[in-house]
């Protein structure tokens, strides 16, 4: 583990969902004093940094991603100090502190956007936005419907996701500034770092030339094609830049994280040039298909893309935006990933998508470069697959008119302690989305001290992660099995159908199910041994 400025480099970094993580208030939604609180769970478990979903004033119609004040804490989650108390708790606990920025669009409720509504067509208040008189093309939201909306007044404003989140105007002088300094605002406050949601959507092409294609998140790019008008355009590196430029003057190795849906690698690893972004998130590699060619092949081209440019590659499985892995790889290998799980739609296999998810998280957490978790995937939780539909608060649901389950299934709020009410995610029963009545067996209490649960599981990847310094290693194939050396580790996964031997001598380290009687690895088990 690196203790320098370039502590992101090999870095397993923990994403906190704060509606969901822990409540301490009892009022059903989870609040920063209840991330305070919880944090020395993190450092036990052996992170090195939180990456925390937004908690600023907002309507939440997308959960927070429709942001009204980019300064501030939305009165659910707290208040301004508590935000400064939660960076002093996790960087006592040595603990970086990453935060969200969205500046692709505001929320509805923005002042800027109220202001646009007020002052009228012509006005300079609807520069900060894309409004035009008629819809300027056929564009559609990723959530659903036409990515343009008529206001009262006649003229229609560009939002490539929620109708409550108009796109910003990113070629006017006044929206730069203005985020520039909101990034002083938190780097003065103590963030190691954002994670700059939508960073490939900013600037659209001149003239916003028809497109017909559907983006959906994270994906809707053709790696073969040109990039479509309204995502990865030249013009959103030099915005990175003058970002970079401002996080240098700050001591202690403050990062961007880019989420970007672009493909191939060698377009990603630009917006991870040396006077850009620190990271961007490896989607293809949480796209890639339980097998082990075409895994072997995203870890490469992740490598390589990545090398080439001199940053480091991430790797990631779950977010709040996709079906949890460990219910993603309960269905056969290579079926494509949903957009969101139902009670009457196909049900995954829970004890091969659990078994199959550990496989996957050992085998990640032993590649080199830097590591994503999302909240929950330590206790091994699965999707809620069967959540009753008048519970989904995801804007998916609704805009694409119920074709989409949407994210909810999981972003449910975590269970801590089996017996207690909300499954301890807070002292009452509440919880803005309903827990699955089985959780109770996923609760962090039922799982600390237990050999083989899945946090013990993490926990000693994590532990022997750091003492093996795999994150700052490298990757070398072996003949025969899908398997790789870093340093004096070597990681093995069986994607056969039958057990294989473990090299002669090789002593094992760790290994996300037991070994079989005659000491081989079963199928859909990855194994760490020392070679
Ligand atoms: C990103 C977020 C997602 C959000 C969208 C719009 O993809 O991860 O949750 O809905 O941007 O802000």
């Amino acid at each position: 583990m690196l203790h320098t400025d370039a502590w992101w480099r090999d870095a397993v970094i923990y994403q906190v969902y704060p509606r969901s993580f822990a409540d301490s208030d009892g009022d059903g939604m989870g609040d920063l004093p209840g991330i305070t609180g919880r944090l020395h769970h993190l450092k036990e478990l052996g992170i090195d940094a939180v990456w925390l979903s937004p908690f600023y004033p907002s309507p939440q119609h997308d959960a927070g991603y429709d942001v009204a004040d980019y300064r501030g804490v939305d009165p659910r989650f707290g208040e301004l100090g508590d935000a400064d108390k939660l960076i002093a708790e996790a960087h006592g606990l040595g603990l970086k502190v990453i935060v969200d920025l969205v500046p692709n669009h505001t929320s509805n409720e923005h002042e800027w956007f109220r202001a646009a509504l007020a002052a009228g067509p012509g006005s300079p208040e609807r520069e900060r936005y894309i409004f035009r008189d008629a819809p300027a093309n056929s564009w559609t939201s990723v959530f659903g419907g036409s990515a343009w909306e008529q206001t009262p007044d006649g003229q229609w404003y560009l939002h490539l996701f929620d109708v409550s989140q108009p796109d910003l105007n990113w070629d006017n002088p006044e929206v730069r500034a203005e985020f520039l300094d909101i990034l002083r605002f938190w780097l003065d406050r103590g963030v190691d770092g954002f994670r700059v949601d939508v960073a490939h959507g900013m600037v659209k092409e001149a003239g916003l030339k028809d497109w017909t294609t559907t983006s959906t998140i994270l994906g809707g790019l053709d790696p073969a094609g040109p990039p479509p008008p309204m995502w990865d355009q030249e013009g959103v590196h030099e915005i990175y830049q003058s970002w970079r430029r401002v996080l240098d003057e700050y001591e202690g190795g403050r990062i961007l994280v880019a989420e970007a849906w672009v493909a191939p690698a060698d377009r990603l690893a630009r917006y991870v040039r040396p006077d850009e972004m620190h990271q961007a998130f490896n989607f293809p590699y949480l796209d890639a298909p339980w097998k082990p060619a075409e895994l072997r092949a995203v870890i490469d081209e992740s490598l390589r893309a990545n090398d080439a440019v001199g940053a480091t590659t991430t790797w990631v499985l779950s977010n709040h935006d996709v079906v949890r892995h460990a219910s993603r790889l309960g269905f056969p290998a290579g079926t494509p990933r949903m957009p969101g799980i139902g009670a009457g739609d196909p049900q995954p296999d829970a004890a091969l998508g659990l078994r199959r998810a550990r496989a996957a998280t050992l085998l990640m957490l032993g590649l080199p470069g830097s590591a994503y978790l999302y909240q929950g995937e330590e206790l091994g939780l699965p999707e809620h697959t069967t959540m009753p539909d008048e519970f989904r608060e995801d804007p998916a649901w609704e805009r694409s008119g119920h074709a989409e389950r949407g994210r909810d299934g999981c972003r449910v709020p975590l269970p801590w302690e089996a017996d207690a009410p909300s499954y301890g995610f807070g002292p009452a029963d509440a919880s803005w989305l309903p827990q699955p009545a089985t959780w109770a067996e996923y609760a962090l209490d039922r799982q600390q001290g237990i050999p083989g649960s899945t946090w013990e599981l993490y926990h000693s990847a994590l532990g022997l992660r750091r003492e093996h310094h795999l994150g700052s290693g490298s990757v070398t194939w072996q003949d025969g099995e899908f398997a790789f050396r870093n340093g004096d580790v070597l990681v093995l996964t069986n994607f056969g159908a039958e057990p294989v031997e473990l090299p002669a001598g090789a002593r094992l380290l760790l290994s996300s199910e037991p070994l079989d009687d005659d000491g081989r690895v079963p199928t859909d088990v990855t194994v760490w041994a020392l070679v």
